[in-house]
């Protein structure tokens, strides 16, 4: 049996699923992402490091809810927080003394953190960061890096290149577009000439804090330094957008691994525990447009899910159990030994790929002809070399033959979380040697 008949075969449920879903959804799916050749798996419930689908196979679950759930599923004191919040109500139309904590529990953490406003997501939190920089600024421009990733609001959609003007979205209204400008990462001296030439125009400059796609292209730590000086040489507002990192590399996020303080900082995902919530935060005297004291110059931010009493409670248990960083250690300590033993599946069945991450988060990179020294992590460095291309039979072989093995890649790489077992990091690593091993039989070498 080839790798997608036994996807099929595995997944009859989720097959019918699918069929139905179609007739409801553009492309069957709710989220880009969750687009899967011939059809994506439906799964019914999840506990710690595993997940079930619908069909009854278990998986050792990496999406980890898109990178939300760094204490693994079901965490008994998440679970305890929103159940008895739910009993006292979901929706409390009023300020809440949980929204207080949580705004504390942020300050405490985030070393950038001197004010804080909560959104319902990351795309949200992006949106609200662009605005209170153009208020701050009286500019419009925004400085973005290549295949930096920030949501899907249009301020931070477009990606117009050198190359290419072409969106990566349609709909786009053409003033977001020319006020983009789209520079490579790592390139200190572009940066440099665009913020000589442009910079009076510049609002702010978004970097996604480990790298594009949550650091599958590392960026240079030099280069974030590089950043925050040129950016605060010319009145730009610097944004680190720590909406994946953000108390995943360190409780602080990545600017305390770093040691780097952006003017705003975006957070979500683990920052709600689990529950949909977002959240800029950063100079009190930027936030502070938001006050009502402001008048007609204020920055408007309404939002009938802000700081919502579910998802405060759910994101106060979550980085209460987050501030010392046991968790972290713990997901980065799994995350290593399952790096280490994919790194050695690929050379013992002579394939090109590498496993490499940084803290929890691991990329799979099929054609990387270099591994990590240590097997696990370059550290706040870029790629020492490019991938050589694979062809993309190749990936959608890796990412079906995996859920055969039953394991849930997040598209190809790896959200570890504190939930993950020495077991799981085993049998993780067993399941790719055995896709490995199906690729080839396929014919599939790289
Ligand atoms: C770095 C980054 N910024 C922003 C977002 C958008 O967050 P959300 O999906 O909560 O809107 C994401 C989502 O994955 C992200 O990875």
């Amino acid at each position: 049996m080839t790798i997608l008949e036994r996807y099929i075969d595995l997944h009859q449920r989720s097959a019918a699923l699918y069929r139905r879903a179609e007739g409801v959804f553009p492309d069957g799916v709710t989220h880009d992402v969750r687009r899967q050749g011939p059809f994506p798996l439906y799964v019914e419930r999840a506990a710690g490091s595993h997940k079930t689908d619908v069909d009854g196979n278990e998986l050792i679950d990496f999406v980890m809810g898109h990178g939300a759930l760094l204490l693994g599923h079901q965490h008994p004191h998440v679970v305890e927080a929103v159940a008895a919040q739910a009993q006292r109500g979901t929706h409390l139309g009023a300020s809440t003394d949980l929204e207080i904590r949580w705004g504390e529990l942020v300050q405490q953490l985030v070393p950038s953190a001197e004010k804080v406003r909560f959104t319902s997501s990351g795309t949200e939190a992006t949106m609200l960061a662009v605005r209170l920089a153009r208020a701050a600024t009286g500019r419009e421009k925004v400085i973005r890096l290549r295949e930096h990733f920030h949501g899907w609001n249009d301020s931070v959609t477009g990606q117009p290149t050198a190359e290419s003007t072409l969106p990566v979205s349609s709909g786009l209204p053409r003033g977001f577009l020319e006020a983009s400008i789209v520079l490579p990462a790592n390139d200190v001296d572009a940066l440099d000439r665009t913020v000589r030439e442009e910079g009076a125009q510049v609002a702010a400059m978004l970097i996604e804090a480990t790298g594009a796609h949550w650091g599958t292209i590392p960026i240079e730590q030099s280069y974030v330094e590089k950043a925050r000086a040129l950016t605060r040489e010319h009145g730009i507002v610097l944004i680190l957008d720590e909406v994946i990192t953000g108390f995943r590399v360190a409780p602080g996020g990545a600017q305390e691994a770093y040691g780097i303080i952006p003017d705003l900082t975006t957070m979500a995902k683990i920052l709600g525990g689990g529950l949909p919530g977002g959240a800029v935060a950063g100079r009190a005297d930027i936030l502070d447009q938001i006050a009502g004291a402001r008048g007609g110059a204020r920055v408007s931010h309404p939002g009938t899910y802000n700081a919502n009493p579910l998802s405060a409670s759910a994101g106060i248990a979550c980085l209460s159990l987050c501030a010392d960083g046991t968790h972290q250690a713990r997901a980065a300590s799994a995350a290593a030994a399952i790096a280490r033993g994919m790194n050695a599946a690929f050379r013992e069945e002579s394939l090109t790929g590498a496993v490499y991450g940084h803290a929890s988060m691991l990329h799979i990179a099929l054609g990387l002809a270099e591994q990590p020294p240590d097997g696990y992590s370059w550290g706040f460095h870029a790629l020492p070399a490019s991938p050589a291309p694979v062809p993309g039979e190749a990936w959608q072989a890796l990412r079906r033959g995996m859920l055969n093995e039953g394991v849930d890649l997040m598209a190809f790489g790896l959200m570890v979380s504190s939930a993950h077992t020495a077991d799981d990091a085993e049998q993780t690593v067993e399941a790719l040697r055995r896709t490995l091993r199906a690729m080839k039989a396929e014919g599939l070498a790289f």
